[in-house]
């Protein structure tokens, strides 16, 4: 197996490394290699993410990925939308887990409103929402065989706006009939009542599917529900590459400083692992966190007083622990 490791910037850089040694502890034969963009590469040479950094992404098999900073650049394009593109990474999964909840948005990650089919004008701009039965069709499979795998009891949500946008009954009728093919239960529901009824009541939710935007929206609102953005993990999947990072981003005001909360990234790995089947492993990154939270092993943002090198750290020791207690 082959894992590219994209630390990025500012706390990228501090954040991946412990995230790293996790992955390494638990597959020491995959074969790792570092892949340079973002700003920093931006500085250096002009661009922050070439075609030959490309190819390298998409020679791994898995990428880990910390943040970049969006260089001041006017016509700089995202990298991170160029490596969605690029490896069509459809199925963007974003878990949100607390006391008494574990949720899993599964948002559509390349057409809907971010098709990039845009007309600029003066007094007129209009961007095209495209909804394709193939992008519909891939995502609610993406949705049900993860229903599938996390057991879950509760029905798959279909979040939509088709009583307003004619183009998401294309997007609910495509879900409702991958659903049925799966024999799974399932429920629509309109993207605005479902958002605030997500933040009130969490624990009746479990696989939600959405298309692009909504979903983009969705899942941050329901980082209110976390720690906030140092807890907060992702993974970008598609038929060929899989990506996992972190939610949060480059983040300036706290870079170099060894503060930053290195546990969205740890879970980040947490999710590689469980992606390629490494559930037991996935499994025990999950307790070794809440056991280092509960300790009061975090750092600044959780209330604690450790740093990101000292709690990554912590962390890994617990996993060293509860792999002997097995
Ligand atoms: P941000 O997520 O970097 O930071 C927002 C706030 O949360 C800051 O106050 C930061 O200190 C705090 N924070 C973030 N992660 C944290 C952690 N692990 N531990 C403790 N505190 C944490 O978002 P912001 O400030 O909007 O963007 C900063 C740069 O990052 C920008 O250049 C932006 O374009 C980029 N960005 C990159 C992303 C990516 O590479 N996927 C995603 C989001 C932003
Ligand atoms: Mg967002």
């Amino acid at each position: 197996m082959k894992i590219a490791i994209v630390k990025g910037d500012g706390i990228g850089q501090e954040v991946i490394p412990p995230a790293e040694k996790i992955l390494r502890h638990f597959l020491p034969g995959a074969e790792y290699f570092d892949v340079k963009v973002g700003y920093e590469k931006w500085k250096e040479t002009g661009t922050a993410c070439t075609d030959d950094d490309i190819k390298k992404l998409k020679s791994a098999d898995a990428i880990l990925f910390g943040a970049i900073t969006t260089p001041p650049d006017p016509d700089y394009k995202s990298v991170i939308m160029k490596i969605r593109h690029e490896l069509d990474l459809y199925a963007n999964l974003r878990p949100v887990k607390g006391d008494g909840f574990d949720i899993m948005v599964v948002r559509e990650n390349t057409e809907g409103l971010y098709s990039g089919i845009e007309e600029i004008g003066e007094e007129r701009s209009t961007t095209l929402r495209v909804i394709t039965r193939k992008g519909s069709e891939r995502i609610a499979k993406a949705a049900c065989e993860l229903a599938i795998k996390r057991g879950s009891t509760k029905p798959v949500v279909i979040g939509n706006k088709a009583n307003v946008l004619k183009s998401d009954v294309l997007f609910r009728d495509t879900c409702i009939g991958v659903c049925k093919s799966y024999g799974l239960e399932y429920k629509t529901m309109f993207i605005d009542a479902l958002t605030l009824d997500v933040l009130m009541q969490p624990s009746n939710y479990d696989v939600i599917v959405t298309t692009n935007i909504f979903g983009d929206i969705l899942s941050d609102a329901c980082g209110y529900l976390t720690g906030g953005l140092g807890m907060l993990p992702s993974a970008n999947i598609g038929d060929a590459h899989a990506f996992f990072e972190p939610v949060h981003g480059s983040a300036p005001d706290i870079a170099g400083k060894n503060i930053a909360n290195p546990i969205a990234a740890i879970r980040s790995a947490g999710m590689l692992l469980d992606h390629f089947g490494y559930c037991e492993y996935a499994a025990l990154v999950e307790k070794a966190i809440s056991a280092s939270v509960s300790m009061g092993v975090c750092t600044k943002d959780l209330g604690g007083n450790y740093g990101t090198k000292e709690t990554g750290e912590y962390i890994l020791t617990e996993i060293i622990k509860e792999e002997k207690s097995d």
